[in-house]
């Protein structure tokens, strides 16, 4: 059971969660279990729907996570420009047909576009993932409800601007007018204490929930993950400018070196970056080297493998711990 209420924000509002937390989608990692566990943990859990093979199974996950939770939870569109792109439109029906409230959805606004009227004609909510305030601001002309923004130390693909939470909060505090979440990096109270304070209407993380009892995830990877510092992450595909940031492996290395040798050759490393790989990794053999997997900077943060319930309950105590301490220090006058 989830603790006691401690932030109200507009995501805690837009999406009826306790607590401004919500789980990023993850390939091979955002699955019911996950999910439910966090929405059961007061956070607002996604699960990511390209991971299902197809727009059935899909439904199958988003029926096995009703099961396990009654609380609000999301599902995550990735939509990407592919060579063999999946079947977007099946995917986005099968998530109207089943009474999701809130999608996170990520990728190029393009194709974003034709979605956008989809999900809001069906009263839905929609939180877009951005790495840059330009996009975010096309993100709400468009109509979105909330943007997440990625900062540079983020998992996954932070984008090619290289700017870090830092200023990138701060500036979306200054240029955006719809709520927006601060993400990557984010893995202690005293950063969703921060992100408040720089107006942020709460947190999302990847990584961080990684390292999770509920994550679904092999043992030698969440170890990995403890054991990480900030040196332990790298960016792969520069060359590409389809930048991901990635646990530095042996397969990213390798990666590493072909892209210098061979600048922009997709094919030299498609191989390497296939999901297949890592998600034999995630799943069965735990092998840290195999594949290369997002992983981002907070891995430096990141000290245990706590419950869902645990973390959330965690970072929101601490978070109004650290907001209690910063109000006693200003002078009365
Ligand atoms: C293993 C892994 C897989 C990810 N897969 C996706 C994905 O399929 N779609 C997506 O929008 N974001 C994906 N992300 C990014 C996360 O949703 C989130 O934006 C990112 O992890 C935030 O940075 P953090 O890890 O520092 O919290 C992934 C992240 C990780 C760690």
């Amino acid at each position: 059971m989830a603790g006691k209420q401690v932030f109200k924000t507009a995501l805690t509002e837009l999406t009826g969660v306790r607590h401004p937390v919500m789980l990023g989608g993850m390939h091979y990692v955002g699955y019911a279990g996950l999910a439910a566990a966090v929405s059961n943990a007061g956070g607002l859990g996604v699960i990511t729907a390209l991971t299902q093979t197809s727009p059935e199974d899909l439904r199958a996950e988003i029926r096995k996570t009703k099961e396990l939770t009654d609380k609000p939870f999301g599902v995550n569109m990735t939509l990407l420009p592919m060579l063999k792109p999946p079947n977007y439109d099946a995917y986005a029906h099968v998530v109207v047909e089943e009474g999701i409230r809130v999608v996170e959805t990520a990728g190029h606004y393009k194709g974003l576009e034709p979605f956008v009227k989809l999900f809001k004609d069906n009263g839905m909510s929609i939180i877009h993932k951005c790495t840059s305030t330009r996009h975010a601001k096309t993100a709400e002309r468009m109509g979105v409800d909330m943007v997440s923004i990625d900062g540079f130390e983020a998992a996954g693909h932070p984008g090619e601007t290289d700017v870090g939470g830092w200023v990138l909060f701060a500036k979306a505090q200054q240029d955006l007018s719809i709520p927006w979440l601060a993400c990557g990096g984010m893995g202690t109270g005293g950063q969703l204490a921060a992100a408040l304070n720089l107006g942020a209407q709460g947190v999302a993380m990847g990584s961080r929930f990684m390292a999770t009892k509920e994550a679904a995830i092999h043992d030698n990877i969440k170890k990995a993950i403890v054991e990480g510092d900030e040196s332990s992450t790298t960016l792969i595909m520069r060359s590409m400018r389809n930048t991901e940031r990635v646990y530095k492996n042996e397969t990213a290395m390798r990666i590493l070196e072909t892209e210098r040798e061979h600048p922009g050759e997709f094919d030299r490393i498609r191989d390497y970056v296939r999901g297949a790989a890592y998600k034999r990794a995630f799943q069965e053999t735990g092998d840290i080297n195999e594949g290369v997997w997002s992983l981002g900077q907070v891995t430096a943060l990141i000290h245990d493998i706590p419950t869902c319930e645990d973390l959330i309950e965690g970072l929101v105590n601490d978070a109004a711990a650290c907001l209690r301490k910063t109000s006693s220090m200003m002078v009365e006058n």
